[in-house]
């Protein structure tokens, strides 16, 4: 679904690589890791530490490649689109390699991933389908995909889409698309992936701390991890909340 169904700010909207490419020099400072870090945390469905041969999609500057590093993953590879987002995870110094293509179509050979993450890209992406396809497709069988994203009620509810300071109160917003739970669900499934687990995190304490204008949100979720994996055992889902 277009995100403009549900924009409540109506800030000028730019294509998604153009945006990155603007916002990359100031992204981490607005990025909190209470959105994705934290979730990643709570997943017990992934042993990082088996993950040898790993692949970051829309790795962005990097920094689910240091939290992959800290958690005993060896060999990482990232891929984003955006130049200027890759430089800053080259500048990481935590992959070991770094591709600038489309995740939905990496062009990289397949079967040998022991691992698929990929955060915060997920409402950049106007279907849901060519991605889980391509994560699919590059797994060893019996491996994992991670993908953490913004929560669907939040970007319908609060109707804020991502965006960042051109400079100082000129804000700019990233095209953005939102995708329901079941989206996921039929593309995770289409791909012939099993759910293996999803956690959902929920505006507390420490995001108001953060956000003091979030007090409103409270209780609301804001964001969701879900491990998929690539095998053909039956499916078996676990979901709890924060
Ligand atoms: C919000 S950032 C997330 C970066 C990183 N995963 C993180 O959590 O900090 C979104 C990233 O997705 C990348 N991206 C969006 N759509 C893409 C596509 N179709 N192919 C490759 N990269 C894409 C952008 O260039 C940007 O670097």
């Amino acid at each position: 679904m277009d995100f403009a169904k549900f924009d409540q700010r109506h800030y000028p909207t730019v294509p998604v690589r153009e945006g990155y490419g603007e916002w990359a020099r100031t992204y981490e400072d607005t990025v909190l890791d209470l959105m994705d870090l934290r979730l990643l945390g709570r997943l017990r469905s992934v042993e990082w530490p088996r993950a040898a041969n790993a692949i970051d999609l829309a790795c962005g500057t990097g920094r689910i490649g240091v939290w992959l590093r800290k958690s005993g993953v060896t060999n990482l590879h990232g891929v984003d689109f955006t130049q200027a987002m890759l430089e800053g995870a080259r500048g990481k110094g935590v992959y070991q390699r770094l591709t600038l293509a489309d995740i939905t179509a990496t062009g990289l050979g397949g079967g040998s991933c022991d691992l698929a993450t990929m955060v915060l890209a997920d409402e950049h992406l106007a279907d849901l389908r060519p991605v889980y396809r391509e994560a699919a497709r590059l797994l060893a069988p019996g491996r994992r995909f991670v993908l953490v994203g913004y929560h669907p009620f939040f970007l319908m509810m609060v109707g804020m889409p991502t965006h960042f300071d051109r400079a100082p109160g000129e804000p700019v917003a990233i095209e953005s698309h939102v995708h329901l739970t079941s989206d996921h669900v039929a593309a995770g499934l289409g791909a012939g992936l099993r759910l293996a687990e999803m956690v959902e995190g929920l505006v507390d304490d420490d995001w108001i701390a953060a956000k003091p204008k979030w007090a409103a949100q409270r209780d609301r979720p804001v964001s969701f991890a879900m491990v998929w994996a690539k095998d053909q055992a039956a499916a078996s889902v676990s979901t709890s909340r924060a």
